[in-house]
């Protein structure tokens, strides 16, 4: 378990250790061509494979990506059951080359809600990848941050029920363990494809300190180069935790 970025600074290094993207745009992509927005979601796999390989090579260690939030449930039925099959085809195809590439999967989010298949799916290829350590790849699906803080919180009173009368007690080391992504740091950089600059209720509680970047490329078409793009801008940002910009260089 990591210590939040809050209670410990982590070093910088040119890479991110652990990069957050949000793959938005699929829709438009494929709208703008006269697509079914579905035809979007299937070019959005192409280019989670590219990301995949591509973070691997430049030793990205962690990779989070949003691919299904508490709230697109709300979608066209024929859009969710169709990223539904998506997902179960993309799982059943792709689990032997991530493992090959050393690649550890695993799903964070509420996934009692999918049907039986997918889940037992889910599970077999976490368990398939779980001695991989190369990359981490962490899918959020049916993920919603305050989802997440709220079974954390629900998980800890559970397991320590007298912080119920001690809430002075309760502090974030006492909670960041119950946290879906508690076996990662927290991530270094988030993007966010397609041109909205929002959160969107993905990794709420991690992104406190991450350093955003927000472009209007659409994801299918997001690409190794435009990675590289996001990692150059990262590189330049002075990441203070808080601290003076004269404290940081008289540290280094
Ligand atoms: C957002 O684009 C994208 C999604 C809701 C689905 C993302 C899913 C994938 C990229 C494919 C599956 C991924 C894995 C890991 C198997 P949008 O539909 O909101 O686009 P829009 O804003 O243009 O409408």
């Amino acid at each position: 378990m990591h210590k939040s970025s809050t209670l410990a600074v982590p070093e910088h290094s040119d890479v991110p250790r652990h990069l957050a993207i949000i793959m938005d745009g699929n829709g438009r992509w494929a709208t703008q061509r006269f697509l079914p927005r579905t035809a979007g979601h299937v070019r959005g796999v192409q280019t989670v494979r590219r990301v995949v390989e591509a973070c691997g090579r430049r030793g990205v260690g962690y990779l989070s990506l949003f691919a299904f939030s508490s709230e697109n449930w709300r979608r066209p039925p024929e859009e969710v059951s169709r990223l539904m099959r998506l997902f179960v085809q993309t799982l059943e195809k792709e689990v032997g080359k991530l493992g090959d590439q050393g690649v550890r999967l695993r799903v964070v989010g509420d996934i009692a809600a999918f049907e039986p298949r997918l889940q037992e799916l889910i599970r077999a290829a976490e368990e398939r990848t779980a001695h991989n350590d190369a990359l981490h790849l962490t899918v959020a699906a049916n993920y919603g941050g305050r989802w997440d803080i709220l079974q954390a919180m629900k998980r800890l009173l559970a397991e320590r029920p007298e912080l119920a009368s001690d809430p002075q007690a309760i502090d974030e080391a006492a909670l960041t363990p119950y946290l879906s992504m508690a076996f990662a740091p927290e991530p270094d950089l988030f993007i966010r494809t397609g041109g909205e600059q929002r959160i969107s209720n993905f990794l709420v509680w991690q992104l406190a300190y991450t350093e955003l970047y927000f472009t209007e490329r659409y994801w299918p078409d997001f690409s190794a180069h435009d990675l590289d793009e996001a990692f150059e801008w990262y590189r330049t940002r002075e990441r203070r935790f808080g601290r003076t910009s004269a404290q940081l260089k008289g540290s280094a």
